[in-house]
């Protein structure tokens, strides 16, 4: 499949987040060297920037199976004592979405981290009775788009904390050409750092961005994606020079038209433009924070200098 292949199998092979992979590489070689299981690890950061590829990383590394499931799927606490019953000695529990765990699943998991065991209760009235059952090691990778969302307890538990970053263009330049070979597709230089430029330091979003020009490319020119054929699609798209999409455009023409260019709250912005507030937390408005086009003040989002001149504009209104 290619979904998988996409995604690299070793941290070797890993592009990009050289602090988190520095430092997995270290816990790795020690788990294995001492033939543990990996401590429980946590990442955290926006959407599509390889939380789930580390994840799958690790188990491979330490070959072990890797289980995946995520926080809202899991309902009831019999749920998750039946799936850690299950796994094998040392692997490696994915629990995407980790957030979103419910809180008696969540409790679940505190002995289970720390002690490997889980009490269940058996009976009920007077009659009830809590046992302990013992779990094989294992190693918790946990996922979230938003830390703070996590309760102390919870994020206490995790001997490995990595905040995954946005990728610098250069590195996404090398993941596009990487995917590029897997999709056996030709690519120039200057094709791959326009993908590159209009991808939001986001993997996810440049192959999918890949995908698309790669079908333009075919269908109407040679086959190889050149600078040209890059731009033309990713104008199509109305992807633009520095990767934002329609909701980008919507969220700062929103705040410069109606709010004057802020400073405005989140909850007033998600409210005017019908979106919740929390995708736009995480899902956009990192990627706006990190390119400099909104800042964050005590008093709310203001639209920067940044944003103004990216649309050709000076301080004043969108029609
Ligand atoms: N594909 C998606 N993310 C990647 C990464 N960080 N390195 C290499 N290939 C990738």
């Amino acid at each position: 499949k290619v979904d998988n292949t996409l995604r690299p199998q070793k941290l070797d092979d890993y592009i990009g987040q050289t602090k988190a992979k520095g430092n997995l590489k270290v816990y790795i070689e020690a788990a294995k060297q001492r033939m543990e299981s990996l401590d429980h690890v946590l990442f955290y950061g926006p959407p599509g920037l390889g939380k789930t590829t580390l994840a799958g990383i690790i188990a491979n590394e330490m070959d072990v199976n890797m289980k995946v499931t995520s926080g809202p799927a899991i309902e009831k606490p019999g749920e998750m004592a039946a799936i850690l019953n299950n796994l094998q000695e040392g692997d490696v529990l994915f629990v995407d979405e980790i957030h979103r765990l419910n809180r008696q699943v969540e409790e679940l998991l505190y002995p289970a981290m720390e002690d490997f065991a889980i009490d269940i209760v058996i009976g009920k009235g007077s009659s009830a009775k809590s046992i302990r059952l013992d779990l094989p090691k294992f190693t918790l990778v946990g996922a979230t788009t938003r830390a703070g969302m996590l309760t102390p307890p919870l994020r206490d538990r995790f001997g490995v904390v990595n905040r995954l970053e946005f990728y610098t263009v250069e590195e996404l330049k090398e993941i596009i050409c990487r995917s590029s070979d897997v999709f056996q597709v030709k690519i120039e230089e200057d094709g791959a750092l326009e993908l590159a430029r209009r991808s939001r330091g986001t993997p996810r979003l440049a192959n999918r961005l890949l995908k698309r020009v790669r079908d333009f490319a075919q269908v109407k020119y040679d086959g190889v994606i050149t600078k040209e054929i890059a731009d033309f699609a990713l104008d199509l798209l109305e992807v633009d020079k520095l990767g934002l999409d329609n909701t980008d455009r919507e969220i700062l023409f929103t705040m410069i038209n109606k709010f004057d260019g802020g400073p405005v709250g989140i909850e007033t912005i998600a409210t005017t433009i019908g979106e919740d507030s929390g995708t736009i937390e995480e899902v956009y408005e990192p990627y706006l924070v990190q390119t400099g086009l909104i800042l964050r003040t005590p008093r709310g989002r203001v639209v920067s200098d940044v944003a103004y001149k990216h649309f050709g504009l000076r301080q004043e209104k969108l029609v």
